[in-house]
This record gives structure tokens, sequence and C-alpha cells, in this order.
């Protein structure tokens, strides 16, 4: 018979910046994993918003959640510093965020057949959306390296912003996400914390792939 590799479940916390959609791509990759940035979706209802301005309701954007898929989420125009902001106003919503659990449950436990499991991170990712994960991360990183990080990012995609604006942007961010009532940022007791300030991508990579490969044998 052939050996069934085993379902694996990873959940990742972080405040914004702090590199864990970088870990969690290359884990994915590596484990053959469903990656789910779950931001890229309070992003997307974010720029709904903004586009359709005076169509925009709830019972709007309930029909358009109905139609949420992997590739909507690849739109460039997610990854603006003001969707972000804009974003992170959006996800205090609890009734947009019940219509868009769903979506993340069916890519952490039911990934298509042909991935080994699933890494979704995002804000509640260890605690509400998948708590029986087999392996949660809460990845930091100083509000400076993150800003330079940032915007670095924001340079490359040709966007028009200076560094202190960037770094005014996050630390607004982390005050919402850290302490905003529903679902707020935290480090769960059973989450491995990972502080990315000083180390590189290939570092950060190294450090989760040695915790992982220490509990499953593959
Ligand atoms: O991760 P990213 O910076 O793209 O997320 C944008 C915003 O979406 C965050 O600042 C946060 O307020 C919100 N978010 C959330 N819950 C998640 C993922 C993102 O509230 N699981």
């Amino acid at each position: 018979m052939k050996n069934k590799k085993k379902f694996i479940k990873i959940a990742i916390d972080s405040p914004a910046a702090a590199g864990a959609g970088t870990i969690a791509k290359s884990i994915s990759k590596h484990y053959n994993l469903l990656y789910l940035d779950t931001g890229k979706i309070y992003r997307l209802i974010a720029l709904t918003k903004l586009k359709t301005k005076n169509k925009f309701n709830f019972k709007f954007l309930k029909k358009k959640i109905k139609h949420l898929n992997l590739k909507s989420l690849e739109n460039k125009d997610l990854l603006s510093d003001e969707i972000g902001t804009e974003a992170s106003i959006i996800a205090k919503d609890i009734n947009i965020r019940k219509l868009v659990h769903s979506f993340q449950i069916n890519c952490a436990y039911k990934p298509p057949k042909k991935f080994n499991g699933s890494c979704l991170d995002g804000r509640d990712i260890t605690y509400k959306i998948v708590p029986d994960a087999d392996f949660k991360f809460f990845v930091i990183a100083s509000s400076k390296v993150r800003a330079k990080r940032r915007f670095l990012e924001l340079k490359k995609l040709k966007k028009n912003v200076s560094y202190s604006s960037v770094l005014k942007s996050i630390k607004k961010r982390d005050k919402s996400d850290y302490n905003r009532s529903i679902s707020p940022l935290k480090k769960t007791k059973d989450s491995i914390l990972i502080n990315t300030s000083n180390l590189s991508k290939r570092a950060c990579f190294f450090k989760i792939k040695k915790i992982i490969d220490r509990k499953i044998k593959y």
C-alpha cells in the first residue's frame, strides 16, 4: 500500500508586514499545502467597497462573497497601503467576519485533494479559524523593520509612498488589530513565537521547517 502523507494544518497569526506571508508561502510550497492569505479577503472587501461606493451594503456583499475564490485574491490592487487600512476598519465588523468564515474553514479543512494540508495566515487563525492546527506560529518583527520591508515592497510595485507614512500606517493598524474587541490579534499560549526582525527569509524558512520536521516524519 502507498504510504499516505499525514494531513497537516498550519495556523499563523501576525501583525502587518512581519513576514508571515513570505514564510507561509515557502512552507506551503515545501510541504505541498494550500496557502490562504486571509488578509486578502478583507482587502478584497475593502476594494469592493471603494469601487462600488453607494451600491455597497451587506446584502450586496453577501451576493459578491458567494463568488469568492482564490483567483480573485490575486488582484494586485489589493496590495496598496490604503486598502490595508480600509481592510482593518472593515475587519472589525462581526457580520462581515461571519460572512467569510466558512470560506476560510473550507480552505483549512477541505483543501483540494492534490494538497497534503493547509496553511493559513491572518489575525485570528490560531484561535478562531483553525484552533486545532498541528502547528501554530505567532510571527512578529519590530515596527521599523516591518515598515522598511513594506516600504520596499510598495516601491517595487511603483506606489508613491514615503517610509514615514508607511510606518505611521503600520502603527495605526497594529493599534486597531491588537485592541479591537472582535477577533483581536493575540498570541495564543500554544503558538510558537518567531521574531523575524533579524532573520533572512531563508533563515525563517529553516527555523520553521526544523520545528515541523521534528514532529512529522515524511
Ligand atoms: O494581513 P493584511 O495586512 O493583508 O490584512 C489586512 C487587514 O485585514 C488587517 O490589518 C486586519 O485588520 C484584517 N485581518 C483580519 N483578520 C485576518 C486577516 C486580516 O482582521 N484573519
